[in-house]
């Protein structure tokens, strides 16, 4: 189906200046060429109207909070129109941020054009803080939170409707960084969450293939939210919070590419991509050629050796 690209320069939910960059890194980096070269047909309808940090730390410090979460509000409401209409026409939207509470309303979009959402929230971060449990404060470390029903009352009413997603219907794949409150929130939820740690012990097929399981099951379609900060920081130091540890080329491909050949996905993001931190813009590069394995191309234009005994080509 038609693809239906918008960018979100949102930078609100974080303190940190250039995540808002991120839909001009991904456009830069060949998005609509990968598109094409794919042969997706695709619609690029710009970029959303967002106020950024730089706005809003002109106000005093006292009105900032609220003045940001206000717009975090107003654009999340946006997005989620935006995202609806374009699912109801079947449309695959492909959302690109922005910091992460970009997600809040392009679920709300889609849970409410498509009806029972599955999630694959690929991050080093379980953004499942609350207000009552982030240290931070930062809205960018909470809308898995909101999409499933806890926070911010504006956030979490976005579309008029909540919450947009069951635990149950949710995977979080590649985290290494939870708040201790935080990771209480996520298992006393129920949500599915795969660590860096549990990818080794595990193995990444056995976890990749109960997280499609879980995301598929009495679904009746699939996002996934793909945070760049869960690669390691040597491969993809674009992003607002880069650390070691994290996934590596293989394993981030792996992933992306068994979602891409099993799902059909109903929408995707590309989140946290912050070309100050890289100013060869090679993360947003990167982060094309991922996403373009998640909406099911095959990978032998980028990798030769995609050569196997053991798998159906
Ligand atoms: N857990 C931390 C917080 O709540 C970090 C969140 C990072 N989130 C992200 N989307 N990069 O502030
Ligand atoms: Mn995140
Ligand atoms: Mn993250
Ligand atoms: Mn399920």
């Amino acid at each position: 189906s038609t693809v239906n690209v918008v960018g979100v320069p949102l930078d609100l939910g974080v303190s940190k200046l250039g995540v808002d960059m991120g839909p001009t890194a991904l456009r830069y980096a060949g998005i609509f060429e990968a598109l094409e070269h794919a042969g997706f047909p695709y619609l690029d309808e710009g970029d959303l109207d967002v106020a950024n940090n730089f706005a809003l730390d002109r106000l005093p410090p006292e009105r900032r909070g609220t003045a940001k979460r206000a717009e975090i509000a107003r654009v999340a409401e946006n997005l989620g129109r935006h995202v609806h209409e374009a699912a109801m026409r079947g449309e695959t939207p492909l959302v690109l941020g922005g910091d992460h509470s970009t997600a809040i309303g392009a679920i709300a979009g889609l849970a409410k054009a498509r009806g029972r959402l599955g999630v694959i929230w690929i991050d080093a971060h379980a953004d499942a803080n609350t207000p009552q449990t982030s240290p931070s404060g930062n809205i960018h470390g909470m809308p898995l939170a909101i999409s499933l029903g806890h926070g911010y009352p504006d956030l979490v009413n976005c579309l008029g409707f909540a919450p947009k997603v069951r635990p149950e219907d949710v995977v979080i794949i590649g985290a290494k960084d939870v708040d201790p409150d935080e990771m209480a929130f996520v298992r006393e939820q129920g949500v599915a969450l795969y660590s860096t740690f549990d990818l080794e012990h595990l193995g990444l097929s056995r976890v990749m293939d109960e997280a499609i399981a879980r995301v598929a099951q009495g679904t009746d379609a699939v996002y996934v939210s793909f945070d760049a900060d869960v690669m390691d920081m040597h491969l993809a130091p674009g992003t607002g919070i880069m650390t070691r540890g994290g996934l590596t080329y293989r394993e981030i491909t792996y992933v992306c590419r068994t979602i891409g050949e099993r799902l059909p996905l109903a929408g995707l993001d590309i989140i946290e991509v912050n070309p100050l931190m890289d100013k060869r813009n090679s993360t947003a590069e990167l982060c094309v050629e991922l996403a373009m394995a998640l909406l099911g191309v095959k990978w032998t234009d980028y990798e030769r050796n995609y050569l196997t005994a053991n798998l159906p080509c």
